[in-house]
């Protein structure tokens, strides 16, 4: 490694088997609820939204997709728990919110436009994905518009042994590093809006 090059991270989430995901759903699991208080941080802190691109990683059964729809975003729900996106498709879909099959492990949607989304959502989601901070820095680098910007919902956990789901504020910070920074923590949750740093 050369002297000067970032040493790569060592933030490790703790991924789920889609069929666990599957069993949450036919529950009627939905870990939590969107506030308005939420709803108001996240209109406050990103810019646009009327006919611009949001893409929902990690949708589950499409809560936060159709609020995002009725802000006025062309909206992209992405799982990988088949049931969920059943569910989601059930409360309604069109040309405006359609919901995608896809592993975010695996790369780039295949159908999603390569630097064309405004904002990209992951509510609950990144702390299980294998590789957080790498799969961000794939977010930044192919998925969003130059303006584009990441809404993200992460558990904070404060005792070990952490729950699944959940990231330490250390964790947290290396999640976000290299970014620019709005946060807002309430009941447990860290709300955070990333915007890619200019160089
Ligand atoms: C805790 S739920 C959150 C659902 C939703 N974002 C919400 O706020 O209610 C996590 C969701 O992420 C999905 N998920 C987790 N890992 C994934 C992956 N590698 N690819 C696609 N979806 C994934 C799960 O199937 C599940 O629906």
């Amino acid at each position: 490694m050369q002297r000067d090059e970032a040493p790569a991270s060592t933030l490790q989430g703790r991924p789920i088997k889609p069929a666990v995901w599957d069993a949450w759903a036919r529950e009627g699991r939905t870990p939590y609820d969107i506030s308005e208080e939420e709803m108001r941080f996240l209109v406050h802190h990103t810019s646009g939204r009327y006919g611009q691109v949001a893409v929902e990683a990690g949708c589950g059964i499409g809560k936060f997709s159709r609020r995002l729809r009725r802000l006025g975003y062309h909206v992209t729900g992405i799982d990988y728990s088949v049931l969920s996106l059943q569910l989601a498709r059930a409360e309604g879909y069109g040309p405006q919110l359609t919901y995608l099959y896809a592993d975010l492990e695996d790369g780039v949607p295949s159908d999603l436009p390569l630097h064309g989304v405004d904002l990209v959502v992951a509510r609950t989601v990144v702390p299980f994905l294998t590789k957080p901070v790498e799969w961000l820095q794939q977010v930044r680098d192919l998925w969003l518009t130059p303006d584009g910007q990441v809404y993200l919902v992460v558990p904070i956990g404060r005792e070990k042994p952490l729950q699944p789901g959940q990231m330490t504020q250390t964790d947290i910070e290396v999640l976000c590093s290299g970014w620019q920074v709005e946060r807002r923590d309430t009941g447990g949750l860290a709300r955070i809006i990333l915007r890619p740093s200019t160089p």
